[in-house]
């Protein structure tokens, strides 16, 4: 039986409103003591003995959204790189979304993906299953073989569904099965062309606007018909006041919904466009901040801050979206939409407690014991230290500074907005299903 002891941490756990300086002991792939007598008298017995003083012990992060590329664009991240990249942004848990090549819209692909998660991932791979064939919005997917295949959701994510009378029937098969549908919500007839949020930058720029609506349309839309089916409904990356402000309504009315923001929509904002100087021309039309939905503006951000304190908001995802030199390093209309994001966000997120936007605790709960209400107990009770469970544990430093380097990344996806940001936040060490994953190299680690 292998050992691991982490002692001396601050350790925070929400589930268990544990707030505490102690240790942590884990046995093999599930926690087997928690907090400071527990520990101490295994000490002699660990093989791996982490000196967590001076460090934050908490939960793994779960990211709800992400894409790791394989199978088909191995070009841009493969599972074995996007996970490592996880590890190293404290993420234990990762869900990865449909839009491969083939898209997961069969048991084959839905096996392959954690076939190669089992043997080459670092942190553990929840597929997000398609809703349609193709994603192409037209015909269902088999959900009672994909869902025993093991997806943990359903979600066409990039090409929502457009039709209502789908998205309705598929509510209504996946309500049987308990599982969440996702949606990207963008009404893509009124986004049409549009690269950026639509309003004064982009009309600067000259660029083709995504208004606030095109989300909010689908949004609202959503809620009805989670009403109609019963269905989960979670929406992914929310951007918009108005989105969040539906789903408040949509929570309060006891619709079952959930919602995620991005580490990127809660910090930055859609002069980004512009290059980090608004005066320096030659910066303008900067790729690495073309996402969808796009980056919006201050209003927005203190809706999404808001959102997260009165809980409306029920977790922070990634949205992790590697893309090749060539997808990003062209002219702004043709790049390709997304932003490079597991191993900045908790970085990122940690400066929106350092300026007490938001506490500590809650940040810890929406990367952790609130993503894992959304992904259920299936695979395990994720999100908490509590004796028992599996052994996922994010240990960081709360005020140690670095320097974002996308040379540096695990990831193959170089496409940061953050790059040269010194941020103060950092992960030092992750353990996922016992196993470290990721170790800072200043951290002592000793081994029998
Ligand atoms: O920015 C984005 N990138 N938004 C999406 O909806 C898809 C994603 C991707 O797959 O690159």
């Amino acid at each position: 039986m292998a050992k691991l002891l982490i002692y001396g941490g601050h350790i925070i756990d929400p589930v268990q409103g544990m707030d505490t300086i102690g240790d942590l002991l884990v046995k093999d792939d599930k926690i087997a003591a928690i907090g400071a007598a527990a520990v101490k008298k295994d000490t002699a017995g660990a093989d791996i003995i982490l000196d967590a003083s001076g460090l934050t012990v908490c939960p793994g992060f779960i990211d709800l959204h992400c894409h790791l590329r394989q199978p088909g664009f191995e070009d841009a991240e493969t599972i074995a790189t996007g996970t490592l990249a996880a590890a190293r942004g404290g993420f234990t848990t990762v869900c990865c979304m449909p839009n491969t090549q083939p898209p997961l819209d069969t048991k084959a692909t839905v096996d392959y993906v954690r076939q190669v998660a089992d043997s080459e991932g670092y942190v553990r791979v929840l597929p997000v299953g398609c809703i349609t064939k193709g994603r192409k919005g037209v015909e269902l997917v088999e959900m009672d073989e994909l869902t025993k295949a093991g997806v943990i959701a359903f979600s066409d994510d990039g090409e929502p569904v457009a039709s209502p009378r789908i998205m309705r029937l598929a509510m209504e098969y996946i309500r049987r099965l308990g599982l969440p549908v996702i949606d990207h919500c963008e009404d893509k007839d009124l986004s049409h062309d549009g690269v950026m949020n639509e309003g004064w930058v982009s009309a600067r720029l000259g660029l083709k606007g995504i208004p606030a609506a095109a989300e909010e349309i689908t949004v609202a839309r959503d809620i009805s018909l989670a009403a109609l089916t019963g269905s989960r409904l979670h929406i992914a990356h929310v951007s918009t006041r108005g989105s969040v402000e539906l789903i408040r309504h949509a929570k309060k009315k006891g619709i079952p919904i959930t919602t995620e923001v991005t580490p990127h929509h809660l910090l930055l904002t859609e002069e980004r466009v512009m290059g980090t100087d608004p005066d320096d021309h030659l910066s303008f039309y900067d790729t690495s901040a073309k996402v969808n939905p796009p980056l919006r503006t201050r209003d927005d951000i203190s809706a999404l801050i808001r959102g997260i304190k009165d809980g409306t908001i029920d977790a922070i995802a990634t949205d992790h979206a590697p893309h090749t030199l060539v997808d990003k390093l062209c002219e702004f209309n043709i790049a390709a939409f997304g932003i490079s994001g597991l191993e900045t966000a908790f970085g990122c997120l940690m400066s929106l407690v350092h300026r007490e936007e938001i506490d500590l605790t809650t940040l810890i709960s929406l990367l952790t014991w609130r993503p894992a209400k959304v992904v259920g107990t299936r695979y395990g009770e994720l999100g908490t230290l509590k004796p028992g469970c599996p052994a996922d544990v994010t240990i960081f430093d709360p005020n140690r500074e670095w320097v974002v380097d996308s040379r540096t990344f695990a990831s193959k996806g170089k496409n940061t907005p953050f790059e040269g940001q010194l941020l103060r936040g950092k992960v030092m060490a992750t353990i996922s299903r016992g196993k470290i994953v990721y170790c800072d190299e200043v951290l002592k680690v000793r081994t029998k």
